[in-house]
């Protein structure tokens, strides 16, 4: 396993992982069989991303001359991004060359020499928030460019890239994408082996499905479970608290991100509690907003893997998410009776978001929704 440490630009060092094994051998086909050029790692946060993105590029390092490896957690400039990777790939210590067509074009160019694995982590850092459909950040449009061009073009290199929102569209070619679910039970049990932490079947079931397998939500709550409930998952379960401390902020940095009418279809599913149907949906949220409008921010809301298909194409989300937007929704609810005014049932945006919904687009045109 792994490779010559040289080789290996800023790639994290890996604990040993629960589960994946599945994930890991149809990343590493996409990779290595199918010489796929980029391939997309997406999930919610905390649910192993970046975790599983180290253990493939350690593991598929023999194979390629270089591994580089880079967070865009703090945003670099696309320019900063390229020149830092043309500096770990040159021989030379030449200098970039000045712009984003120039580097572009130099990268391309070593790619085409040698084989590369490039990770870019985090990408959802370079996206906008709050807006429907797919937009990079004012500044950042370059990424786009140039995760289209690395896509289409003919190299031996391959990005893989982590992202907790689907950054690309459809239309991208030799581009496969793998959407990161849950740790299973065992797994789950497997990876708070250490933890003080106890129950029966039961009740690792429900601690387990409460936080939909996430790893890094389980791990936070172990500990809650070891300081404040003695260890005992039963007792912590009773309490029906899913969401606080950490784990609200987890969830808040990806609520936060909603556009007016991805809200609006939140806000109304934590309030109905149960899985809905598209056409419950549209006839619910109606007028406020628009049958496009709701098409769009379901899309957008599985792309940001936020929703759930639940049977017979029924939308539900995840319990956690549920919890936090329930409790988003009636502290909004007490707060407007307190200023005198009911929440009208059809404008949970508002209601949720403190936003109105807007029509969703401008060109009208009905999107379709890519299950
Ligand atoms: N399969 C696994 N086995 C054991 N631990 C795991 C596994 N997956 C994730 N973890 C642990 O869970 C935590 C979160 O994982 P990670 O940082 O990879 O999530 P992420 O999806 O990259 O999140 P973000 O979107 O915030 O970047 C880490 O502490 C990591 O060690
Ligand atoms: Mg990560």
């Amino acid at each position: 396993m792994g490779g010559d440490q040289t080789q290996l630009h800023g790639v994290p060092n890996v604990p040993a992982i629960e589960g994946r094994a599945q994930e890991l051998a149809t990343l590493a086909s996409w990779i290595s069989e199918e010489r796929c050029r980029m391939v997309l790692l997406l999930g919610v946060g905390g649910i192993g991303k970046s975790t599983l993105a180290a253990r493939l590029a350690r593991d598929l390092a023999p194979e390629f001359a270089k591994v580089h490896w880079r967070s865009l957690r703090n945003a670099p400039a696309v320019e900063d991004w390229l020149g830092g990777v043309i500096t770990a790939l040159s021989s030379t210590q030449t200098c970039p060359p000045i712009g984003l067509e120039a580097r572009l074009g130099l990268l391309l160019e070593l790619l085409r020499s040698r084989r590369v694995l490039l990770v870019l982590d985090n990408l959802e850092s370079v996206l906008e928030p709050g807006v429907p459909g797919v937009q990079y950040r004012l500044g950042y449009e370059g990424y786009g460019e140039v995760l289209r061009r690395l896509g289409e073009s003919a190299h031996q290199g391959c990005v893989l890239v982590t992202s907790r929102e689907r950054p690309l569209r459809e239309d991208y070619t030799a581009v496969r994408a793998l959407r990161l679910e849950g740790l299973n039970i065992d797994e789950s049990r497997a990876l708070l082996g250490r933890k003080s932490v106890a129950g029966d079947a039961e009740a690792w079931r429900a601690l387990v499905s409460r936080y939909a397998g996430n790893p890094l939500a389980l791990q936070m709550v172990s500990e809650t479970i070891d300081l404040v409930f003695g260890g005992e998952i039963a007792a912590f379960l009773a309490q029906e608290t899913a969401v606080y401390g950490s784990i609200r902020q987890l969830l808040g940095e990806q609520v936060e991100r909603l556009s007016p009418q991805e809200q609006a279809v939140v806000g109304w599913l934590a309030e109905k509690h149960e899985p809905v149907g598209f056409v419950e949906l549209v006839a619910n949220l109606g007028p406020s907003v628009t049958r496009s409008g709701i098409v769009e921010a379901v899309e957008a809301l599985q792309r940001r893997s936020l929703l759930e298909r639940g049977t017979r194409g029924a939308f539900t989300l995840q319990p956690a998410v549920l919890e936090y937007a329930a409790n988003a929704v009636s502290i909004e609810r007490v707060h407007r009776r307190g200023l005198g005014r009911t929440v009208a049932a059809e404008n949970f945006a508002e209601a949720w978001g403190g936003a109105t919904a807007q029509p969703a687009w401008q060109n009208g045109k009905p999107v379709a929704v890519a299950w």
